[in-house]
């Protein structure tokens, strides 16, 4: 068993700082020492690694990954191969990704084919979520044995009549089956039936440009699918999480619903904090590669975002990472913005978009390490195997340098894709090195790791439960 030590850091985990000297033996945490003036304590190891002036962080763990997904008639970009080694390079340890139940299909089939996909490829730990886009009675018994294998988080649509839409019924069906296992239910909640009719008079009347797909999902039918599926999900009395919550109207919802005591959390993506409508409203096309939905909202949601990441009404960022290429990909929308592929690049950069989130004020350095790993972990049931730094945990750490300089750019991304959607942004802070289970995967700018390093993570359930 090899060990390593990283000396000279601070240590940051959700509930402050302490400058501290972490040692890692085999795939584990073995010890978390806090240096102290006067006291000199020595230990040794096979690897030395000075973290002077860094932070030592638990690995970022990103639970909304799309690798290789099929969707708008394509696939998206990354691989679990490309996807995980980006994942790495941005200081994120694990994913959890969706795996899709195509209609007609059956969940654990679905689950076998994603297992096939992500095994033996991945450069860093990965869990599953399923899509549930078919219910019925043997989706609904199969959701029990997703549970007993380690996915018991199901994401279910508002949005997309056709594809992936679900009605109400189907909804409330699912999470109560879902309730009766301690499972939860994830929700994209856009009001999907209204939509499509938004974007039939849009372009009925001639109007194809890519910020149609932001003027036809208006905040106010995120906000009423919020409702929607908080209200289900009483009545069904399910544990929901709002995925890629946008508009501060479904903030609202959230908020409302968190003071009366039911479980009700919520997630919003980088995208949603930096990047607006003005964006997809960009000339010549430009603005498909920032279609997505939910869209990118007013700036001034921006505030409220920020605001709820600070009062835990959100408790998570994720990426949404679904990452088509402009080129062939995107452009399957030109003069028709409803046939551009629904997706945004980002596994590479939430870490350091939070902590240009942190250097701008709005969230503290604890809060950042919470929102990005640490609540990740116990919402999807792997605290404290992985959030933490603290003996006895998965050696995922990063050590990240919180001076440097760094530019988005396609040119320097590890993504599969062929553009940034924060193309020259100036930021501070880098990842220096990403350990995953005691391996180096990241170190200065070079890539260590090996396809088939990450490892299948059976989940618990939610740990937030009241
Ligand atoms: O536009 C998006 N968000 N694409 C990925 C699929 C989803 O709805 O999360
Ligand atoms: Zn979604
Ligand atoms: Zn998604």
């Amino acid at each position: 068993m090899s060990s390593t030590l990283i000396v000279g850091g601070t240590v940051v985990t959700a509930s402050g700082t302490l400058d501290a000297d972490v040692l890692v033996e085999g795939e584990k945490i073995a010890m978390v020492l806090a240096r102290q003036p006067g006291l000199a304590v020595t230990m040794t190891a096979d690897r030395l690694i000075d973290a002077t002036g860094m932070y030592l962080l638990p690995g970022g763990i990103d639970v909304h990954t799309h690798m290789e997904m099929p969707f708008g008639g394509t696939f998206s970009a990354d691989t679990f191969e490309t996807g995980t080694r980006a994942a790495a390079w941005g200081g994120t340890t694990t994913i959890i990704d969706f795996a899709v139940q195509a209609k007609g299909t059956s969940l654990l089939a679905t689950l076998d084919k994603w297992h096939a996909k992500a095994d033996g490829n991945c450069a860093i730990d990965y869990g599953f979520h399923m899509i549930v886009s078919d219910v019925n009675d043997t989706t609904l018994k199969e959701m029990d044995a997703c549970v007993e294998a380690g996915v018991n988080s199901f994401k279910m649509f508002m949005a997309y009549p056709g594809v992936f839409y679900a009605t109400d019924g189907e909804i409330l069906l699912a999470m109560q089956q879902a309730a009766r296992s301690g499972a939860t239910v994830m929700m994209h909640a856009e009001n999907g039936i209204a939509i499509d009719q938004l974007v039939a008079q849009a372009l009925a009347s001639g109007r194809t440009d890519p910020v149609e797909h932001g003027l036809t999902r208006p905040p106010e039918l995120e906000g009423e699918a919020t409702s929607r599926a908080i209200t289900l999900a009483k009545v069904a009395n399910c544990p929901l999480y709002i995925v890629h919550l946008s508009a501060r109207q479904a903030l609202e919802a959230v908020a409302q619903t968190r003071d009366t005591g039911q479980n009700v959390f919520a997630e919003t993506c980088p995208q949603y904090l930096w990047l607006s409508i003005d964006d997809l409203a960009r000339p010549d096309f430009e603005g498909a590669k920032f279609v997505a939905s939910p869209p990118l909202r007013p700036k001034d949601h921006q505030d409220s975002l920020w605001r709820g990441l600070r009062t835990n009404d959100l408790s998570v960022v994720s990426t949404d990472h679904c990452p088509f290429c402009f080129k062939d990909q995107k452009e399957l929308g030109r003069g028709n913005f409803s046939k551009i592929p629904n997706g945004m690049p980002g596994v590479e950069h939430r870490m350091d978009l939070l902590h240009a989130g942190v250097a701008a004020g709005h969230l503290s350095l604890p809060r950042w390490v919470e929102v990005a790993s640490t609540t990740p972990a116990r919402m999807f049931g792997l605290y404290p195997r992985k959030g933490v730094i603290a003996a006895g945990s998965d050696a995922d750490i990063v050590i990240y340098d919180p001076q440097a300089r760094q530019t988005l750019s396609a040119a320097t991304h590890h993504m599969n894709v062929d553009y940034s959607a924060y193309e020259g942004l100036e930021i501070t802070g880098r990842v220096v090195t990403t350990l995953s289970r005691g391996r180096v995967v990241i170190d200065d700018g070079t890539y260590q790791g090996s396809t088939g390093h990450g490892t299948f993570l059976a989940r618990g359930l939610n740990q937030y439960l009241l």
